[in-house]
């Protein structure tokens, strides 16, 4: 199976904290026989430290920048064949740099869901120091949704079990 856009056997799921994109981009790499990445865990694997520690003592710049350069080296490794589903931080297609490089090769696809739906699955863990405060969580949702809404694709991924978000992903006209 080949991608058909961009070239580039790289699918990179975009969206808001807790709208899955590690559980489904686990499903579909397993149902197209590609390699799964975490982003975030990859980036904590790299630095050795968790995501909470890098924001605390380092600050987001930092952490920005290695995630940038974490996503720079998954599309290395896809634009010399290696397939991959990367799910990326909610932050992550924010960021104008990376959405830039997506453009060139990687095809975005964003799970899109209700706020209050991904406040319900987040809130409460202490592992992402973006979802402490609800007004802070909503504001943040707020000004990233341009940002999504430029993905190349949009699934819908707010009430729909997991094989399902998978079965609506392999039906985008992402393959020939
Ligand atoms: C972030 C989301 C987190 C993680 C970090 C920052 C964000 O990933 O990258 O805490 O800026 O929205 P998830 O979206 O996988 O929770």
């Amino acid at each position: 199976m080949h991608l058909k856009l961009k070239g580039c056997p790289l699918i990179v799921l975009v969206g808001f904290m807790g709208c899955g994109k590690s559980t489904i981009g686990r499903l579909l790499a397993e149902r197209l026989g590609w390699t799964f990445v975490d982003l975030d865990e990859e980036i904590e694997r790299r630095s050795g430290k968790a995501i909470a520690e890098i924001f605390d003592r380092e600050g987001e710049p930092k952490f920005r920048n290695l995630e940038h350069e974490a996503l720079l080296e998954e599309q290395r490794l896809a634009r010399h064949g290696r397939a991959r589903v990367v799910a990326v931080g909610g932050g992550a297609f924010a960021e104008a740099r990376n959405r830039e490089a997506l453009d060139v090769s990687g095809v975005s696809i964003w799970l899109e869901c209700p706020v209050k739906t991904l406040w319900d699955r987040v809130s409460g863990g202490s592992d992402r120091p973006l979802a402490r405060r609800w007004e802070d969580f909503e504001r943040l949702y707020q000004d990233r949704l341009p940002y999504y809404q430029k993905a190349d694709f949009t699934v819908s991924a707010g009430s729909e079990a997991p094989a399902e978000i998978v079965d609506a992903i392999l039906k985008l006209p992402l393959f020939r």
